[in-house]
């Protein structure tokens, strides 16, 4: 018999979950005003909001956390940092921060003006709120097949190099402070962007002269598919891929709270000396001294270790294989979900699952909602709350997908649980027809309003 796939570490440590009762969920998410984000974690059965700072950290870096140097100065811990960072990503200068938005605060305080365009792929929402707020523009030039679940592509984080060059050709240079590739395209379903697209768009961004940088939030998974589904990537290593993605930009900002799997952190790393310099300033004003940036001594070691650990293969092909298995669960179930399945969580097109719903009525929160009370699963909405409104018109801002992303965190969960997620959703798909109605906005944010919106029933 072929032995089959089991996690490359065991488990040393547990935390106790509750199972709720639906008239306990019904309870609780009404007092919540139908927002996932103002339950109590003690209200969540299964907690797929995010993967963002929910991983379980390895007990080399619990270790590390003891041995952290909380010195303002020049600690022992920022260097063993910066040494992370620049044996794995090859950039040579750094600046760590409390987490990836604040590396957007700094990196876009020392380099996006008002009236500013930024392509990218689908930036993330910080990314994007970062760039409205210093009223620039996010112009997102992700190819269309990323838009449809149903068509089969291998990386649907890739950039069309037609829109792409259709904006560098039609705006002066001085508007484009830079591009921002994010791989993976979390917005798109945590869909990777090939070597060769990243390497296509850092010639044309050369030839035009504009910076490029990653939003690297997921580079370890982003290698990972390269690995897997890119010709002549099989036999390579994931660092050695690591590095040949970040040998062909300018640098990166950085969400540690994913793949280098710690509860909080972050940093920018460029090649730039004038870019960095000018940065700093910024770093010492927002985050704090250039040493430790927001982040404890502590914090810096458990980070070091968590680049290590997040860049083997054993760890991301039993990580990804897990997303996987709750995607192809669903997808057997007749569930429509974006394929292929991304790198951190598995993204159910809640139009297609609830196509009667209309976006007025905020298809995926809906749907979001549904699976609370069936199942006590906490998923997030990636659609019509989250895209905000438009700036300048202050009308809802309907995007072409209405997602439910079941985010899974990672080392966390077992098998079993993603059997109970799916087995959640199923139950929902089955009576998919008697969910009638949507939801109505009692009050919002003017920026990033699904973290606070109020909702109602209709
Ligand atoms: N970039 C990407 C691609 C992200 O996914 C995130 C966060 C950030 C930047 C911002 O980083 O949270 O450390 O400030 N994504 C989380 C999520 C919040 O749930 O997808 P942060």
């Amino acid at each position: 018999m072929k032995l089959p796939f089991a996690e490359p570490y065991k488990i040393k440590m547990v935390e106790p979950i509750r199972r709720n009762t639906r008239a306990e969920r019904e309870k609780w998410i009404k007092q919540a005003k139908y927002n996932l984000f103002n339950l109590r974690s003690d209200q969540v059965f299964i907690d797929l909001l995010t993967d963002s700072g929910t991983g379980a950290m390895s007990d080399r870096q619990w270790s590390e956390m003891m041995i952290g140097d909380e010195s303002y100065a020049g600690a022992s811990s920022y260097f063993k940092m910066k040494n992370a960072i620049q044996e794995i990503t090859g950039f040579t200068y750094f600046l760590p921060t409390h987490q990836g938005r604040a590396a957007e605060n700094v990196l876009f305080s020392a380099m996006i003006s008002e009236g500013d365009l930024i392509p990218g792929n689908s930036h993330f929402d910080t990314t994007k709120g970062h760039i409205e707020y210093r009223k620039a523009k996010a112009i997102d030039c992700t190819i269309d097949e990323a838009f449809d679940t149903s068509v089969d592509h291998p990386f649907k984080g890739d950039i069309d190099l037609i829109k792409l060059k259709a904006v560098l050709e039609n705006n002066p240079k001085e508007k484009i402070p830079l591009i921002i590739i994010t791989a993976t395209c979390n917005s798109s379903g945590g869909q990777p962007v090939s070597m060769r697209n990243i390497k296509a768009v850092s010639e044309m961004a050369g030839q035009y002269g504009i910076p490029l940088f990653i939003d690297g939030a997921r580079f370890a998974e982003n290698a990972y598919f390269i690995k897997k589904k890119e010709d002549g990537y099989a036999d390579a290593g994931i660092r050695e891929i690591v590095r040949e993605m970040f040998s062909v930009v300018d640098g990166m900002t950085m969400s540690s709270k994913k793949d280098a799997i710690v509860n909080m952190g972050g940093f920018i790393a460029l090649n730039s000396e004038t870019l960095f310099d000018k940065a700093k300033t910024y770093n010492i004003l927002f985050e704090g001294y250039i040493s430790y940036g927001g982040m404890s001594g502590r914090d810096m070691n458990a980070l070091a270790q968590g680049l290590y650990e997040g860049t083997d293969f054993n760890y991301l092909d039993s990580r990804i294989r897990q997303v996987g298995y709750l995607g192809m669960k669903l997808r057997e179930a007749g569930i429509p979900v974006q394929f292929p399945f991304g790198g951190h969580a598995i993204f159910v097109d809640a139009k297609r699952f609830l196509p009667h719903i209309p976006k007025e009525e905020y298809v995926a929160q809906t749907l979001a909602i549904e699976l609370y009370i069936e199942s006590g699963v906490r998923g997030v909405e990636i659609g019509t709350l989250l895209a905000d409104r438009d700036p300048v018109t202050r009308e809802n801002r309907y995007p072409i997908l209405e997602l439910l992303r079941l985010t899974i965190p990672r080392r966390v969960y077992t098998k079993n649980h993603m059997d109970y997620v799916a087995a959640g959703l199923i139950n929902v798909f089955d009576r998919h027809l008697e969910i009638k109605k949507g939801f109505k906005i009692v009050k919002e944010a003017p920026i990033l309003r699904h973290f606070t919106i109020e909702l109602e029933r209709l």
